[in-house]
């Protein structure tokens, strides 16, 4: 262990990636850790986070059905798109990109094991979501807390053991307003020799400092509608979010000590957040988890299917944005309202059906339960339910039962049971349906990181520079998931690369202390 005189390692951001830097830093033998978080409570977007952490091959996974889950690299490369296959793509960024991506699926067996052995953390459901070749999402049972929430809370009770001593401190309502900076004329590299802060207490504008190893791990900006994300993306104006309004100042401060970004433009559109039928104009929304979809949910429009539901997000969500918007008076009311919760402009929303069968209905029971208090799912009869849709449930019905191939390219069905036992669809069986439309969700673009989480001076592709004293990881990064990232696979990023960074950041004290 660093000699308590050592100074502490330094996590900015109290998310999911900053937790579990912050939780590896201390086990790797850093003297005290301290983590500074803007909001009045630590966990950031990951605390919301509802389908599930990715890990393959993991003990959880129906290998006897699926077989040993060998594909995860292979999806996340094809996942990754046009910035990984292009053909302008030269040959070093192509293997740097694929670098991480190797980092991320190699170790999430191993982040998995650690989030399940080592913290307790329940993550023995696993299912498929959009994109993936296999079921590989992993969350907890019914009726336990949700995956974002349950390993948040669990990460923050181990740190709080280390308070007693005075080793870790979380310090919310504290803002990160500049990186420190020493630069040795020599060697024209610079090093990040610690942080000012602004507690919101003090009411004056000063600053104090902390010194130490940095590690940003400040999420994304898909929650700063007015900054970067019309800076990077002002064809996005007017979606809702499932991101609260935040300020993404962050990738400012970096990109001003010499961090490269990348991938800015690639922000995640998701095709389902909730449409509040009690407040449809509303800019945030809930998110639809993709495991509703992936333990057998079925989009319509109109009553007909129009996308493979199990596709990537961006090419679900491209679909749902080529129907026409929703209608005029849903579209107007919302304005006011998508200004009122930053939204900006016009609100543009699609009227696009999620519907779950009594299969998918049981299996995502938990999730289904709070949706349906929330009265953003309701229960109905299929009697109910209009022609066109019941004709709809009979034709899946007998795509599901392998008596034809899914015109539209599905392949999974999760536990979708109407109509499989060969019968008509029983009129009196009860679905859940509610009103989706896609959401501004998460951004890839980022700092450009290595290997080793150090945030780099250099390009992708170039000659690494890391900016020493410096890491990153979490939604702050950039480069790991090129055009469109895979569901699941925001929480093991902040796993795998938070523990690598705590370690890093941890030995570079103890080696100032040898
Ligand atoms: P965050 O969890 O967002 O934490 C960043 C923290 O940094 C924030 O608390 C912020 O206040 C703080 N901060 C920012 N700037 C400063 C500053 N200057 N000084 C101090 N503090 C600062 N991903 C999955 O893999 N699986 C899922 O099931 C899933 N579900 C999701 C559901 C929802 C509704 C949402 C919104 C996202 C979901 N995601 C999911 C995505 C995933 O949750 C996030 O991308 C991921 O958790 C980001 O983690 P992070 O630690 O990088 O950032
Ligand atoms: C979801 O639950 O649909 C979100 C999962 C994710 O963003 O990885």
């Amino acid at each position: 262990m660093a000699s308590p005189s050592s100074p502490p390692v330094i996590v900015v951001g109290a998310g999911l990636a900053g937790l579990s830097a912050a939780y590896s830093a201390l086990q790797a033998g850093a003297a005290s850790v301290r983590l500074l978080e803007r909001a009045a409570k630590p966990g950031g977007n990951s605390i919301k986070a509802s389908s599930g952490i990715n890990g393959a091959p993991t003990r959880f996974q129906n290998v006897a059905e699926y077989g040993v889950d060998e594909s995860f690299w292979d999806d996340t490369v094809r996942s990754a798109g046009s910035r990984l296959h292009a053909v302008s793509v030269a040959e070093p960024i192509k293997s740097q990109r694929q670098g991480l991506i190797s980092v991320l699926t190699n170790r999430s067996t191993s982040a998995i094991d650690f989030l399940v052995d080592d913290l307790g953390v329940d993550l023995s459901v696993v299912a498929q979501l959009g994109g993936h070749s296999k079921p590989r999402t992993h969350r907890g049972g019914a009726g336990k807390t949700p995956p974002g929430a349950s390993i948040v809370t669990t990460l923050l009770a181990k740190l709080n053991e280390y308070g007693g001593d005075d080793r870790f401190e979380l310090m919310t309502k504290t803002e990160v307003t500049k990186l420190l900076l020493l630069s040795s004329s020599s060697t024209e590299e610079v090093v990040v020799t610690g942080v000012e802060y602004r507690p919101q207490t003090d009411t004056t504008t000063n600053t104090q400092t902390l010194h130490g190893p940095v590690i940003f791990t400040t999420g994304g900006f898909a929650g700063d509608t007015h900054g970067l994300l019309a800076q990077y993306r002002p064809d996005l104006a007017g979606l809702p979010s499932t991101n609260d309004p935040r300020p993404g100042t962050a990738h400012t401060l970096l990109a001003a000590a010499g961090a490269r970004l990348v991938d800015m433009e690639s922000v995640q559109v998701h095709p389902t957040g909730f449409v509040d039928p009690a407040n449809p104009p509303l800019a945030l929304k809930f998110l639809a988890a993709e495991m509703l979809r992936g333990e057998g949910g079925i989009l319509l429009y109109r009553g007909r299917r129009v996308v493979n539901e199990l596709d990537t997000r961006e090419r679900v969500s491209e679909a749902i944005m080529g129907l026409p918007l929703a209608t005029a008076s849903a579209a107007s009311a919302a304005s006011a309202a998508a200004r009122e919760g930053g939204g900006g402009g016009e609100l543009r929303q699609w009227d696009v059906q999620l519907l779950l069968d009594p299969g998918t209905t049981e299996a995502a029971a938990g999730h289904v339960g709070f949706y349906l208090w929330k009265g953003l799912l309701q229960k109905k009869k299929v009697r109910e339910l209009d022609e066109a849709t019941r004709e709809t449930l009979r034709e899946y019905a007998s795509v599901v039962r392998g008596e034809k191939k899914d015109g539209l390219g599905r392949v999974a069905f999760g536990h979708w049971k109407l109509g499989v036992d060969g019968a008509d669809i029983d009129d009196e069986a009860e679905v859940c349906v509610g009103w989706v439309t896609p959401v501004v969700h998460f951004t890839m673009g980022g700092a450009v990181i290595n290997e080793q989480a150090q945030i780099l001076a250099s390009e992708l592709g170039e000659e690494q520079r890391p900016i020493q004293g410096l890491w990153g990881a979490g939604e702050v990064t950039g480069g790991i998931h090129g055009d469109n990232r895979l569901g699941g696979s925001s929480l093991l990023e902040c796993v795998v690369f938070g523990r690598i960074a705590g370690e890093q950041a941890a030995r570079a004290t103890l080696k100032a202390d040898a």
